[in-house]
């Protein structure tokens, strides 16, 4: 296509209504004989959080480089807010918290983010600035050198790096690798905050239990391709909720019963419901059971843990293999 016509498909493609952060759809890369990237496609919706997850050598890092124009493909499309990955315009509203990354060690975590700042062109203010830093923990450390930096804090200077020059979508390869305890759950908190601003989070991490808590939806990778993806319950299949109940009467076991599946041993009751994750199912039971006049001793939610299903998954792609 010539100039004029790429600019009419660029015309069309930024016209149309909420186009999803990431689009991408058959991404292949070979490292001389090594395949990273084998056929891979998703999208990510606007104020999405998706998790990208598998194990070392998986290809994600790839991916995630592949979707911002850092590595080309030998096969694949990407759209990044709607362009494509190389345009400028998209690459300006990205986040993006590389895995590995160093800053010039002369520079203040201040200046680290000024520079940001002017090479996205976003129109931040200092006081904004500064409150980023806050944000990330790192108030107190604003006119220190970064290369006197703890491990820890480079990744929260990342961080701030990333979330500065107010993103649409951000990506974030391993933000919590080398965070405390504290730090992972500001995280945690920060990312729900993007979320509720709308903003897309591509989040890449081998610590399970953060993404399961934060991300709408999971692609996991294995040896370049994508082995499952789905939202949690999708994945994660059925729930089940295990209750202590007693003056259980015929009422209220039918109430259960209607409620899904249901078993008892004793006074423990385990109802599985459907996977659809509706929120009022569980407080709309307990409500009947005290109505007929059960006494609830405890309710709990379980199903498998997403680290559970992710083994289950590999390990399955592993015999495929080697039968
Ligand atoms: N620049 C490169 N040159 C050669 N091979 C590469 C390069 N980058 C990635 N690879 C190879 O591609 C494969 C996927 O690597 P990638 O970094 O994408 O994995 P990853 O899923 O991010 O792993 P990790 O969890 O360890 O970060 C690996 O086999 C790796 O050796
Ligand atoms: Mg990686």
């Amino acid at each position: 296509m010539t100039g004029p016509a790429l600019d009419a498909v660029d015309r069309v493609l930024a016209e149309l209504p909420e186009t999803p952060a990431v689009w991408c759809s058959g991404l292949r890369k070979r490292y001389r004989r090594q395949t990273a990237v084998d056929g891979v496609s998703f999208t990510v919706g606007r104020g999405e959080v998706l998790g990208l997850l598998g194990p070392n050598g998986a290809g994600k890092t790839s991916v995630i480089k592949i979707l911002l124009g850092l590595v080309r493909p030998d096969a694949g499309e990407v759209l990044l807010l709607g362009r494509p990955a190389r345009d400028p315009r998209s690459r300006a509203r990205v986040g993006y918290l590389p895995e590995l990354f160093r800053y010039q060690p002369w520079l203040t975590a201040t200046e680290v983010l000024d520079l940001h700042v002017r090479l996205s062109g976003a129109a931040v203010p200092a006081a904004e600035r500064r409150e980023c830093l806050a944000l990330v923990g790192l108030a107190d450390r604003a006119r220190d050198r970064v290369g006197g930096f703890s491990k820890g804090m480079q990744q929260r200077l990342g961080l701030a790096v990333a979330l500065v020059a107010r993103p649409e979508f951000v990506v974030l390869d391993e933000p919590t690798s080398a965070l405390d305890p504290l730090g992972r759950a500001d995280v945690r908190d920060l990312l729900l905050s993007l979320k509720d601003r709308n903003v897309a989070v591509l989040l890449n991490s081998h610590l399970i239990g953060e993404v399961e808590r934060v991300c709408d939806r999971v692609v996991i990778l294995d040896k370049g391709r994508v082995a499952a993806s789905g939202t949690l319950p999708e994945l994660l299949g059925r729930r089940e909720l295990r209750l202590r109940l007693d003056g259980v009467g015929p009422d209220a076991e039918a109430r259960l019963a209607a409620a899904g599946a249901l078993t008892r041993s004793g006074d423990a009751f385990t109802v599985t419901l459907p996977a659809e994750d509706d929120a009022a199912i569980v407080p709309a039971l307990v409500a009947d059971l005290v109505r007929l006049g059960v006494r609830v001793h405890a309710v709990e939610p379980g199903r498998i843990s997403l680290e559970e299903r992710l083994l289950d998954i590999l390990r399955a792609g592993d015999t495929e293999e080697h039968p």
